[in-house]
């Protein structure tokens, strides 16, 4: 998975993996072993059907605890386990059914208790979460698109299948969704939702100034911080937007994204949006100036004797435009890239940018800044709280920046 996706910390929350008959089973044995790597405890149930492709075994070997095979199952000590189909609505934060076949669902759908899953489904009272995968012909007909809205009316969060090549050489809609269209939906199932209702703006990556049909002005930014603290803050219940300068980064369906190129477009799409939103962060690595372009054509070194001299003009400051601008309600959070003197940088440009917040981070050291999945960082905010935190993952700093804001 993207660096972005891979939050940790849930620990002593659980998730209830319910599997069903598909051939997109195993897959939720990699289901099972991200959960666990964003430290979830996992327990599982496996239909009848689910057995046909993959075993209790497989579940249990992985660390799925207890796994559930049938609706007598003995419990560890070889007795009956009486409440095994109330057990995970009474223990667990959040029920995943992936793959949901097409008899799931019915089962799901009508309330039916015929199974153990279906019976653990109908006892469950918080998220629960379900995931189809079958065969395009069947996710069309008629019954299973009536038996899908009934899971939406039911309250199901209901993740839509992929389109594309499936298992018995057919097109069309019906695949298992990627991983990572999946595991943030759980993450936010059992996050604090303490950004629910917040409309927040991210801008990430670089910015890319053209000066001739060939050549641009840029650095190396990733995006990686801003998809993070974008990331967290959806998994919190925010809504997100995200203005991306070009970067490689996949984002997650449920973050709106507008791509830009260069710092004016970025400029443009933030003031867009920036009236109706409550919160920003700025993470992109804006290029301060653009170099007046030569041309439409590709530049040609036989045009230049000796050497080259670019000139520049300078780009806006979208993160200091976007303080000026801000209304009683607003909140900023910005950041610094520095080689030197973080703390007074910080200092300098939380005053001048009317912020919140500033994080500040070294672009000169090992596993910080740029193109790294970790980051040290100075955090300072307006009522003079200072904190140097030790190297964390960029998903780890995100998360205590957001918890860090609301404290302010
Ligand atoms: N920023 C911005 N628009 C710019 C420059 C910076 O929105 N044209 C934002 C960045 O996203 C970051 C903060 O301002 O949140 C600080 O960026 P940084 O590059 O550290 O500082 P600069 O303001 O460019 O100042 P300097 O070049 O003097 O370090």
């Amino acid at each position: 998975m993207q660096e972005h996706y891979c939050f940790s910390g849930f620990m002593g929350k659980r998730v209830h993996l319910g599997v069903s008959g598909s051939i997109a089973a195993f897959k939720a044995l990699e289901i099972l072993r991200l959960l666990q790597t964003a430290d979830l405890n996992v327990s599982a149930t496996l239909t009848r059907s689910a057995q046909k492709f993959v075993t209790g075994l497989s579940f249990e070997a992985l660390g799925a605890s207890p796994v559930y095979t049938g609706m007598f199952d003995k419990d560890g000590d070889g007795q009956e386990s009486p409440f095994g189909h109330l057990d995970p609505g009474d223990l667990c934060d959040a029920l995943l059914v992936a793959p949901a076949s097409a008899t799931t669902m019915a089962r799901l759908a009508y309330g039916l208790g015929d199974d153990m899953l279906s019976c653990q489904a109908l006892a469950f009272p918080r998220p629960r979460i379900v995931v189809p995968a079958m065969n395009p012909r069947m996710w069309n007909a008629p019954a299973t698109k009536r038996n899908w809205q009934m899971l939406k009316e039911l309250g199901y969060i209901c993740i839509e299948p992929d389109s594309g090549g499936v298992a018995c050489g057919e097109e069309g809609k019906g695949r298992f969704p990627e991983y990572e269209e999946i595991i943030p939906v759980v993450l936010r199932a059992v996050s604090p939702q303490d950004l629910a209702g917040k409309k927040v703006l991210v801008t990430l990556g670089p910015t890319r100034e053209r000066w001739d049909a060939v050549r641009f002005w840029s650095n190396p930014s990733s995006g990686v911080m801003g998809a993070c603290m974008a990331m967290a803050a959806w998994l919190r219940g925010a809504d997100v937007t995200v203005v991306a300068g070009p970067t490689s980064l996949k984002f997650h369906s449920g973050i709106k994204v507008m791509p830009v190129q260069t710092a004016l477009e970025m400029y443009e799409a933030c003031h867009d949006v920036w009236p109706d939103m409550d919160m920003v962060c700025c993470t992109a690595a804006v290029a301060d100036y653009r170099p007046i372009p030569h041309g439409d054509k590709k530049f040609k070194k036989a045009a230049s004797q000796e050497g080259l001299t670019v000139g520049f003009d300078t780009n806006p400051d979208i993160l200091k435009s976007l303080g000026e601008s801000r209304r009683e309600g607003q909140r900023l959070i910005g950041f610094a890239a520095e080689t030197s003197d973080c703390r007074k940088e910080a200092q300098r440009k939380l005053e001048k940018k009317n912020l919140d917040l500033i994080a500040c981070n070294r672009i000169d050291k090992d596993g910080s800044g740029f193109g790294v999945p970790t980051n040290q960082v100075f955090v300072l905010d307006r009522e003079g709280r200072k904190e140097q935190w030790p190297p964390l993952r960029k998903t780890e700093v995100a998360w205590r920046l957001w918890d860090h804001l609301l404290l302010v």
